[in-house]
């Protein structure tokens, strides 16, 4: 008895450790990513390309909670390899953050990855037929307010032996010409996409086959190949499509939902359209019909997904991802640009691009730098908030695990935003 009391209450500790958001509000496949909780805290002290106190060594090894004391552009010469069991948090980083410039981030195999408020763009001379983001195997990977932009093959390509992967409120934006692609989401061990803004893309934005749900996301100005398109292939995709809206901008020529067949199934809600470009928001929520949704094989019931806590009507989640998709804790100029020029306009302006260093991009930057608040013992946290949450500002005591579950890092990091 006595003994199966204690087992009892071991699991319970057990089963509400795992339950341990990878952030508070943490949402879909990928909510329980566990990032480098458990492991070590890396400040990165400056922008170099590599080196000790850089980014890029920074990811390089597991088990650490990545936090910045600079901030501003990362200009890199080769592709950056995320390791297993790393979070990234580019919300500590001063002034207006990073971004990290050149041939964009492989998560492939980084399993259990926490990244938030960071900018990924390619550059125009990154490796051609490379992604900004590129995760070809790998499980438990939350991807929240991050900015992607001009890669030269997917923007954000997920396809493989992939599993638990969330990506919300982030903003997915430009391919360069001449593939020009959102993103690959193919996978069947399940991808969340949610509140994120894809904006500028001539096709896959994204093309999905597999296990996903794509919910309250702004699709914005795609092109010839359809905003969703739904699987294009044999393979059995199930799929929750809910509260979407979709807005036609000038390179917009076909209907949101393309490729579909009947082996997409799909439980759809409430997705609106707005294809006139006209500047106002006067579209209407797609009647469910065959035509509507390219053919895919309607669901009568919803998958049972993680999906969100609060569902927004498609109207709301356009304000809230022009509010806050991306690195929105200080925009940059281009998503600012992308966000209220473009998606703002409601239909009039979309750029097709392929280069991203002449108007009206002109390049990633400036970012503006920023001071770093004082860390007398250097471990990540700054004095004024040690002082007021009960750790000590003189001691390194960043790693170790508050009574909440996470570390002293994260309660800082996850003060930071909202
Ligand atoms: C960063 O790069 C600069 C110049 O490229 C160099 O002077 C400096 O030593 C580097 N810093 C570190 C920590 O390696
Ligand atoms: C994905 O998440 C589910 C639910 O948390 C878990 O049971 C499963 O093991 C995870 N898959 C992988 C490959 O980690
Ligand atoms: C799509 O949905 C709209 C709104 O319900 C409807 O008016 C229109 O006829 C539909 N288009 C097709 C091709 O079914
Ligand atoms: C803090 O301690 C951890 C190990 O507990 C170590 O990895 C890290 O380098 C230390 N940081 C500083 C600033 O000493």
């Amino acid at each position: 008895m006595r003994l199966s009391g204690y087992l009892a209450i071991l699991t319970t500790a057990v089963s509400s450790c795992s339950a341990l958001l990878a952030f508070p509000g943490a949402e879909g496949f990928g909510a329980q990513a566990t990032g480098g909780r458990g492991g070590s805290v890396y400040v990165v002290t400056n922008l170099n390309d590599s080196g000790s106190g850089s980014f890029r060594d920074a990811v390089s090894q597991s088990g650490r909670i990545v936090v910045f004391a600079v901030g501003g552009l990362i200009t890199i010469s080769s592709r950056i390899v995320v390791s297993s069991r790393v979070t990234i948090a580019g919300q500590t980083a001063p002034g207006q953050g990073i971004t990290v410039y050149g041939n964009g981030v492989s998560y492939s195999g980084a399993d259990n990855t926490i990244t938030r408020y960071i900018r990924y763009r390619m550059g125009k001379t990154g490796d051609s037929g490379k992604d900004a983001i590129t995760i070809a195997n790998g499980a438990n990977m939350i991807f929240d307010h991050v900015s992607v932009s001009w890669g030269r093959d997917e923007n954000f390509s997920i396809n493989g032996d992939v599993s638990n992967i969330t990506i919300s409120d982030s903003l997915i934006a430009q391919g360069l010409e001449t593939h020009s692609c959102g993103g690959l989401i193919q996978t069947d061990g399940g991808v969340s996409i949610i509140r994120t803004l894809y904006i500028d893309n001539k096709t896959r934005n994204p093309k999905v086959k597999g296990v996903n749900e794509f919910v309250n996301n702004v699709v914005y100005n795609w092109g010839g190949g359809g905003g969703y398109i739904a699987g294009d292939s044999d393979g059995p995709s199930y799929a929750n499509i809910l509260n979407n809206i979709f807005i036609s901008g000038p390179s917009t020529s076909v209907s949101p939902f393309t490729r579909g067949n009947a082996n997409f199934h799909t439980y759809v809600s409430q997705n609106y359209y707005d294809p006139d470009r006209d500047g106002t928001l006067n579209g209407w929520v797609f009647s469910q019909s065959t035509e509507n949704y390219s053919g895919v094989d309607f669901q009568a019931n919803k998958y049972n997904y993680p999906t969100v806590k609060t569902l927004l009507s498609p109207t709301d989640a356009l304000a809230k991802v022009k509010a806050s998709a991306g690195a929105s804790k200080s925009r940059d100029r281009i998503d600012t640009y992308l966000v209220n020029t473009e998606l703002g306009s409601l239909g009039k302006v979309g750029a097709l691009i392929s280069d991203p260093l002449v108007a009206p991009m002109n390049g990633p930057g400036p970012i503006t730098g920023g001071t770093a608040p004082v860390d007398t013992d250097k471990d990540g946290i700054p004095d004024a908030y040690e002082t007021a949450h009960g750790t000590n500002p003189n001691v390194n005591d960043s790693a170790n695990i508050a009574s909440n579950g996470y570390a002293n890092i994260e309660n800082y990091i996850n003060s930071l935003v909202p």
